[in-house]
């Protein structure tokens, strides 16, 4: 039956993640989430955007309390921008935490701006559903949700043959 493959979170499902993000952002501590709120509003200001002239950044909270900056930078031909939270995530991978933490090291990530639907993605590729946190103009914690919000029904490693 067509009806019966029709999919959208329940409410049961939205009201368990969001328990799930009190806890989590609980157990991190609100002290260590503007720590990182802050970190990510720095990085704004080391920005390459002069096409755009829109700075983004982002900081990553790793598994094991570590915090990794990103910011974004543009090119003359525009589509190679890179965008704040894939400079965090590749920032902190540059640094070991593969080796160290594994695949799945974001435990939280912090922008200035919500994510765009590549960063994302790239997200996904290095978590098991973070904590996604958007700063106001002001750098303060506007919202604190969860990638399984932004991104449901991911496709990620888990889907491709032998990962
Ligand atoms: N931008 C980011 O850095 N992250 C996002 O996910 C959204 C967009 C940047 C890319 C570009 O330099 C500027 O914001 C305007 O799109
Ligand atoms: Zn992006």
């Amino acid at each position: 039956m067509i009806q019966d493959a029709i999919w959208t979170p329940s409410d049961n499902d939205l009201h368990a993640e969001k328990t799930r993000i009190a806890t989590e952002a609980g157990v991190i501590g609100q002290e260590k989430l503007e720590v990182l709120a802050r970190a990510a509003f720095a990085a704004k200001d080391r920005t390459y955007s002069p096409y755009s002239h829109f700075p983004v950044g982002a900081a990553v909270l790793d598994t094991k309390g570590t915090i990794h900056t990103g910011q974004n930078i543009e090119v003359a031909t525009y589509s190679e921008a890179a965008h704040a939270e894939e400079q965090a995530i590749k920032n902190a991978v540059s640094t070991g935490v593969i080796a160290s933490q594994g695949r799945m090291f974001v435990r939280a990530i912090a922008a200035t701006a919500a994510p765009c639907g590549r960063c994302r993605q790239i997200i996904a590729e290095f978590s098991d559903n973070p904590l996604v946190i958007i700063l106001d103009t002001n750098g303060n914690i506007q919202t604190i949700t969860s990638l399984v919000i932004f991104l449901p029904l991911a496709f990620s490693p888990k889907d491709l043959p032998g990962q």
